[in-house]
């Protein structure tokens, strides 16, 4: 159908933005990400630069997301500011050399920031969508993320039109946006099937300046096979929850689980889907992964609730084909809704996320490497976390090759403080944290978490004295790290 807006290529559009501009770009991770218009902008910023003009545009997202985004706007050089998340290996290197500023922000709260301004002005939102209509009903793609904050607030629309995506995507969404502050009133959901929104964004068609028309998969990588290691932590995840169920801990119903991002994720969840003990159940994530195909496929995922279908083509290509059959069984939601804390506290959510580091305290890093280096960013974990009924955390006892030890004395950044935190997972088993003191915390996480070749050592930190609430002293709170960054190695700490 003829649509009344004016047809682009992605450089036409690129064309319109200016140097210091803040674009709103769709995205959650790189499902339904911006392709060919970010694409377009770093060309033009390669352009300026080589003409030496400068070029740099603010960018915020609903998370992280693909190359042609993040990707190949870093290597222009053309980020002035990002947030919220990232996972863009270059992107990355331009955070940590200080070439772009980046704030880390919970996912749920980056809307209303972007609503009130306290991000300040943003010129243009560039959003993918399946489908548009004359009067300015956007169906989105795999993603709802904050595009529609973004497209409120944004002076002017520019749509990538993905045929990628089908239109019969029409119907996935629940586009759900809360009243202005103070009238608000609760979020209406009280299951996780619950759709109080619209399937559409809608928007004032003459915001809309351009249509982008594309067909591009979104850029999703499969996962890599995991190992025993892997598998042994989800195992210990499933068989924990399976004894809380037992104990009645858990009611009979079951309570909807959320599902943190990358690959420890994707097989936590998928040890989930294989224990006999655990029920059939719902999610109330943010990212729905690989793993969440085949569950439901097999029936051991009743519903998912998430805001983005972040799937690698195997998956993308299966839910597809046999979209009927899938579309009663999950919904995409704006992250202010699919992440938001009043939420997940009222279904009870178990949520399961990855960690860097935890300490013997339960504090837990999400996000920096040696307490420097931004890794990706908090992300939803904090928003799930804080407000979960049973908040666990998984991750392996040890990171590259056995030299660093991912239980610590004191972790280097937290971004999950021990009031949250209720089990640590690693491949050596469980720490139940709940109703313990400091002392008691950090003995259970050594002996039931950390890797037998750190045992000792963490120990020994706990014992240099037993005076007050918190074992261990400040002047050896880092000293693992301080070893590593020193010999390359945590291994055999030199007490001095
Ligand atoms: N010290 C140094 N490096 C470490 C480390 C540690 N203690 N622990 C892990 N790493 C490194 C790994 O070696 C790996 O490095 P590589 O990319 O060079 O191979 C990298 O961190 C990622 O770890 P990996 O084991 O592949 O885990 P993952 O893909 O499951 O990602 C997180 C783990 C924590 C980075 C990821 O889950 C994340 O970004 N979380 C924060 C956001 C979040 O939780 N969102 C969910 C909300 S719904």
């Amino acid at each position: 159908m003829k649509l009344p807006f004016p047809e682009l290529s992605a450089d036409e559009a690129a064309a319109m933005i200016q140097n210091g501009q803040t674009i709103g770009f769709s995205g959650f991770t790189p499902a339904g990400a911006a392709k060919a218009v970010p694409k377009a902008i770093a060309a033009k910023a390669e352009a300026e630069h080589k003409e030496g003009r400068p070029f740099k545009v603010g960018v915020v997202t609903g998370a992280s997301t693909g190359d042609s985004c993040d990707g190949a706007l870093a290597r222009a050089n053309a980020v002035l500011w990002r947030t919220p998340y990232q996972s863009n290996k270059f992107l990355r290197e331009q955070i940590n050399s200080g070439q772009t500023k980046f704030f880390d922000m919970h996912l749920s709260q980056l809307p209303q920031y972007v609503r009130y301004g306290f991000l300040g002005h943003f010129n243009w939102a560039v959003v993918e969508a399946c489908k548009v209509t004359a009067d300015g009903e956007i169906t989105l793609s795999t993603s709802v993320g904050a595009s529609p904050t973004f497209c409120r607030v944004a002076d002017k629309i520019i749509i990538e039109l993905n045929e990628h995506h089908p239109e019969a995507l029409h119907g996935c969404h629940d586009i759900f946006e809360q009243a202005e502050i103070p009238y608000r009133r609760e979020i209406p959901i009280y299951t996780v099937k619950d759709r109080p929104g619209s399937p559409v964004v809608k928007v004032d068609p003459s915001k809309i300046v351009g249509i982008v028309r594309t067909n591009q998969a979104d850029e999703c990588s499969p996962f890599t096979e995991f190992g025993e290691m892997i598998g042994k932590i989800g195992e210990n995840v499933a068989e924990f929850i399976a004894g809380e169920c037992k104990i009645g801990r858990i009611p009979k119903e079951f309570l909807p689980i959320q599902s943190g991002v990358g690959n420890i994720a994707n097989a936590l969840l998928g040890a989930l889907g294989t224990h006999p003990d655990i029920p059939a159940f719902t999610m109330y994530s943010e990212v729905l992964q690989d793993s969440v195909v085949e569950l439901i496929k097999s029936g051991k995922i009743t519903f998912a609730s998430g805001t983005s279908l972040t799937l690698s083509n195997g998956p993308m290509s299966e839910l597809y084909a046999n979209l009927d059959f899938f579309r009663e069984h999950f919904v995409l939601r704006p992250q202010a809704i699919s992440n938001n804390p009043e939420v997940i506290r009222r279904l009870g959510c178990i949520t399961i996320n990855t960690a860097i580091e935890a300490d013997i305290s339960g504090n837990i890093n999400s996000t920096h490497i040696m307490g420097k280096n931004l890794m990706n960013g908090i992300g939803g974990s904090s928003d799930f976390t804080r407000s979960a009924f049973i908040s666990i955390f998984a991750c392996p006892s040890t990171a590259k090759d056995g030299k660093i030890s991912a239980i610590v004395p004191l972790c280097s950044h937290i971004d999950h403080t021990e009031h949250s935190v209720q089990i640590i997972v690693t491949e050596q088993g469980v720490a139940d944290l709940r109703g313990k003191d400091p002392h008691e915390r950090s003995r259970i996480v050594i002996e039931n978490c950390a890797h037998p070749d750190y045992r000792d050592d963490l120990m020994r930190f706990c014992n240099e004295t037993k005076s007050g609430h918190t074992p261990g002293t400040l002047k050896d709170a880092f000293i693992f790290h301080r070893q590593f960054l020193e010999t390359g190695s945590m291994r055999n700490i030199q007490w001095s």
